[in-house]
C-alpha cells in the first residue's frame, strides 16, 4: 500500500490528482453506519456530491463514539462565562446524556428525520445540546445569530419552515440584557410559517411568560426518556446556516452529514494541528460558520475539548479575557477574528495582560472572518509569542480553503498580511473577468476549481437555481468565491476583499444591498448607496449615501436618525449602521451603475482613478465635501 503523504505538497498534489482516493482515504478515519458506495459522484442536477450510499449519525461521531472508546469522563465541554459568572465543565458522557434526553423531548414534539429546528440563542451549553439532539434524530438544525433582529428571524423561518424554535429568554451583552423572547414573538408574528412549538431555555436575568400549548420549558424536555441515534444518508443534510448575499434574501448554505464529518475530522488535524484530548477555544459564535465547525463539530468529532465563551475579548471584565480563558484550561489553539484582536490592542496596546497568564500550552493563534492588517498581526504574534495564522474560508465552505497547514510537513510559514496556501481540496485560483487564470501577482476574483471538497455547500436550502446563479455560472468549472485577490511569487495568497455587495462588520457577515434596500424604501429616499467603509477596529462599516426625492424637507440629523433605527430594527445593532448622508447625487457611470468602489476609495483615503465611464466627475467632489464636513470615512475621520 502507498505511504500517505505526509508533506503539504504531496498532500495538495494527490488532493487534486484524485480527489475521490485521497478523500476515500480521510473517510475511512470514521466510523460509519453503512461505508459509502461512491467516494464522488454528481446528483441529477450535475452538482457534485461526496460519499454516497454511506449512512452515518454526526452526534454518534461526536458523543457516542467517544463515550465508547474511552472518552466519557474527558472534558467535551467547558463553558466559561463571565458575562453571567458561570463556568461548567461537561464529560463526554454527560453531554451525551443531556443531548440523548433533549433529542428524546425533541420527538415527544413531533420532530422527524428531515424536519428544520431553528436555534435562536447566545453561547450556552443548551444551545449546543440543541444542535447535537437534531443530529441525533436526523433532524436539520438552523442556528440564527442571536444578533439578529425580528425580521431577519422571520426570514430564515419563512424559508426553512421549522416544526420547532428553540430559544433562549435572553442573552447578555456585556452587562446589557437582551431579551430573546420578545424579538422571537415578533419574529413569529411577522412570519407567515408558523411553527408548531417553541421551546424556551429560561435564563434567570430575563424570565420569559410562556404561551400555553405553543411555548414549552427547555428542562421539560429533558424529563424524556433518551433518544438512539438515527442513521441517515451521507448526503443528507446537517443543518442549514443562512448567509448574506448581494439581496435582502439570505442564503441557506447547506451542509451535509457525510461530507462535513470527513472535513471536520480530516481540518482539525491537518489545517489546526490538533490531537485527540487537546484543548480549542474558538471565540466566536455558534450563530456562525466558525461556531458550526470549531466550537461544536470539528472539536467534538475529533475527541477534543472545545470551549465555548459567552462574552467578548474587552469589557468581560477586561482585555485579559481570552488569555485567561487559554490559560485556564490548558488551550492549544485560539481562534478568532482580527477585530476581536484589534479590539484587545486598543486597550492593551502593550499586551501587559498576556504576561499575566501562563500560556505556555498555547501554541497558535488562528484568525479569519476578515482580512487582517499587518500591525494586528504583528501585534499579536509579538504579544503572544506563538504563530498566527490568518487563514480564509466562508460559510460556504464551512472550513479553510487557505491556510498554512501546521498538521502537514514542510508548510512554508505564514506571512503576514497573506492567508496562506491552498488547502488540499481546494485547487484555488485567480482569475480575469473573462475567466482566465491571471499572470502571478495580478490581482483578480478568486475562485476554486471544481470539485469543492468535502464540507463545502452542495446547494443552496431549496434554491438549486440561486447556487448555480451565484457561484458556479459565471466561469463554468468553477465555484466563484466573491472574494478579490492575488497570488505572489512564492505562491502566497492574499485576500483583498469582497468583490459583490457584501460586507464584514465585526467578524459579522453582511449585505449592503439589504440595507440599500431597506433605506430605499424610506418615504423620503429618492434613491441610495451603502458603502462598506474601512474601520479601525471592526474592519469595515456601512455608510449611507442618500439622495432626497425633489420637495423633501427632511433635515439631515432627522433623515439619519430614522435610517439607523430602521437599519437596527430590520437587521440588528451588529451592523453598526451609524452615519447617512444626504447627497445631491451619486455618481453613476454612462449606463447607470452606482461607483461604489470608487466612493469606498473615496471614503477611505485610498488612491484611485477616476472610471472613464462616470457621467459627472463632479459629483466626487460633492461627495468628498460632504464626507469632510461630517468627518466620515479614515481619509476625513477627525478622532
Ligand atoms: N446579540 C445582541 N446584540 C448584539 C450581539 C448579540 N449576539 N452582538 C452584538 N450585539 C450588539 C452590541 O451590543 C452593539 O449594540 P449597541 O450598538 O447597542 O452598543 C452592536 O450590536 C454592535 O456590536 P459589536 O460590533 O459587536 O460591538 P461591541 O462594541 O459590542 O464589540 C467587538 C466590539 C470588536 C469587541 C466585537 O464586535 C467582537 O468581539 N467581534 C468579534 C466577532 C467575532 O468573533 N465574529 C466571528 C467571526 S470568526
Ligand atoms: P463568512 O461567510 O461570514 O465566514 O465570511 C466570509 C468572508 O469573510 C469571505 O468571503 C471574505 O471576504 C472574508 N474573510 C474570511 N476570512 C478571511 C481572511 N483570512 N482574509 C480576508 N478575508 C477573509
Amino acid at each position: 500500500m502507498a505511504t500517505p503523504a505526509r508533506t503539504y505538497a504531496e498532500s495538495h498534489a494527490a488532493s487534486l490528482a484524485d480527489p475521490a482516493a485521497f478523500w476515500a482515504a480521510q473517510a475511512r478515519q470514521l466510523p460509519w453506519f453503512r461505508e459509502p458506495q461512491e467516494t464522488l459522484s454528481q446528483d441529477d442536477n450535475g452538482f457534485d456530491r461526496w460519499f454516497r450510499g454511506g449512512k452515518l449519525n454526526t452526534c454518534y461521531l461526536a458523543l457516542d463514539y467517544h463515550v465508547e472508546n474511552g472518552r466519557a469522563a474527558q472534558a467535551a465541554l467547558i463553558y466559561d462565562s463571565p458575562v453571567t459568572n458561570t463556568k461548567a465543565c461537561y464529560s463526554y458522557a454527560e453531554l451525551l446524556d443531556l443531548t440523548a434526553r433533549f433529542a428524546g423531548g425533541l420527538r415527544d414534539l413531533g420532530v422527524l428525520p428531515g424536519d428544520r429546528v431553528i436555534i435562536y440563542m447566545p453561547n450556552v451549553p443548551e444551545a449546543v445540546v440543541a444542535m447535537l439532539a437534531c443530529a441525533r434524530l436526523g433532524a436539520v438544525h438552523s442556528v440564527v445569530f442571536g444578533g439578529f433582529a425580528p425580521h431577519e428571524l422571520a426570514v430564515r423561518i419563512d424559508d426553512a419552515r421549522p416544526h420547532v424554535i428553540i430559544a433562549a429568554s435572553g442573552g447578555l451583552e456585556s452587562d446589557k440584557v437582551v431579551a430573546y423572547k420578545p424579538l422571537l414573538d415578533a419574529a413569529i408574528a411577522q412570519a407567515d410559517y408558523k411553527p408548531a412549538h417553541t421551546v424556551i431555555f429560561q435564563r434567570p436575568f430575563a424570565p420569559a411568560a410562556l404561551q400555553p400549548g405553543r411555548d414549552v420549558d427547555y428542562e421539560e424536555l429533558l424529563k424524556a426518556p433518551a433518544a438512539e441515534c438515527v442513521p441517515v444518508r451521507a448526503t443528507d443534510p446537517l443543518y442549514i446556516l443562512y448567509t448574506s448575499g448581494t439581496t435582502g434574501k439570505p442564503k441557506g448554505v447547506i451542509r451535509d452529514n457525510g461530507g462535513h464529518a470527513v472535513a471536520m475530522r480530516y481540518s482539525l488535524a491537518a489545517v489546526y494541528g490538533l490531537e485527540p484530548g487537546e484543548v480549542i477555544f474558538a471565540a466566536s459564535d455558534i450563530g456562525w460558520a466558525v461556531g458550526h465547525s470549531y466550537i461544536v463539530y470539528a472539536p467534538l468529532i475529533t475527541g477534543c475539548t472545545t470551549v465555548l465563551f459567552e462574552g467578548k475579548p474587552v469589557r468581560t471584565p477586561d482585555a485579559g479575557t481570552f488569555w485567561r480563558v487559554a490559560a485556564e484550561y490548558g488551550v492549544s489553539v485560539i481562534f478568532t477574528a482580527p477585530t476581536a484582536i484589534r479590539a484587545i490592542r486598543k486597550e492593551d496596546p502593550e499586551g501587559r495582560l498576556v504576561r499575566d497568564y501562563d500560556l505556555s500550552r498555547l501554541r497558535y493563534l488562528f484568525l479569519a472572518g476578515e482580512r487582517c492588517d499587518s500591525a494586528t498581526y504583528d501585534w499579536a504574534a509579538s504579544s503572544l509569542g506563538v504563530p498566527v495564522i490568518d487563514h480564509w474560508w466562508q460559510t460556504e465552505s464551512g472550513w479553510p480553503m487557505l491556510a498554512t497547514l501546521i498538521g502537514l510537513d514542510e508548510m512554508s510559514p505564514p506571512r503576514a498580511g497573506s492567508a496562506g496556501h491552498p488547502v488540499p481540496g481546494y485547487d484555488v485560483q485567480i482569475l480575469d473577468e473573462a475567466g482566465q487564470p491571471v499572470p502571478v501577482g495580478t490581482p483578480g476574483l478568486v475562485a476554486v476549481k471544481l470539485p469543492l471538497p468535502p464540507g463545502c455547500l452542495p446547494t443552496l436550502w431549496q434554491d438549486d437555481a440561486r447556487f448555480r446563479r451565484g457561484y458556479l455560472d459565471t466561469f463554468p468549472g468553477y465555484y466563484l468565491s466573491g472574494d478579490g485577490g492575488y497570488q505572489d511569487a512564492d505562491g502566497y495568497f492574499f485576500i483583498m476583499g469582497r468583490v459583490d455587495d457584501v460586507i464584514n462588520v465585526a467578524g459579522h457577515r453582511l449585505s449592503t444591498g439589504e440595507m440599500e434596500e431597506l433605506l430605499a424604501a424610506h418615504p423620503a429616499v429618492a434613491e441610495c448607496a451603502v458603502l462598506g467603509i474601512a474601520c479601525d477596529l471592526r474592519g469595515q462599516r456601512p455608510v449611507g449615501l442618500v439622495v432626497l426625492k425633489d420637495g423633501q424637507m427632511i433635515g439631515e440629523e432627522q433623515l439619519e436618525q430614522e435610517l439607523v433605527s430602521l437599519i437596527r430594527n430590520m437587521i440588528g445593532a451588529v451592523a453598526s449602521f451609524r452615519n447617512a448622508l444626504i447627497v445631491k447625487r451619486l455618481p453613476k457611470t454612462r449606463s447607470g451603475k452606482i461607483l461604489r468602489k470608487t466612493l469606498r476609495h473615496l471614503a477611505d483615503g485610498e488612491e484611485f482613478t477616476v472610471p472613464s465611464t462616470i457621467d459627472d466627475p463632479l459629483i466626487l467632489d460633492e461627495i468628498r465635501e460632504r464626507l469632510h464636513e461630517r468627518g466620515v470615512g479614515l481619509a476625513f475621520s477627525r478622532e
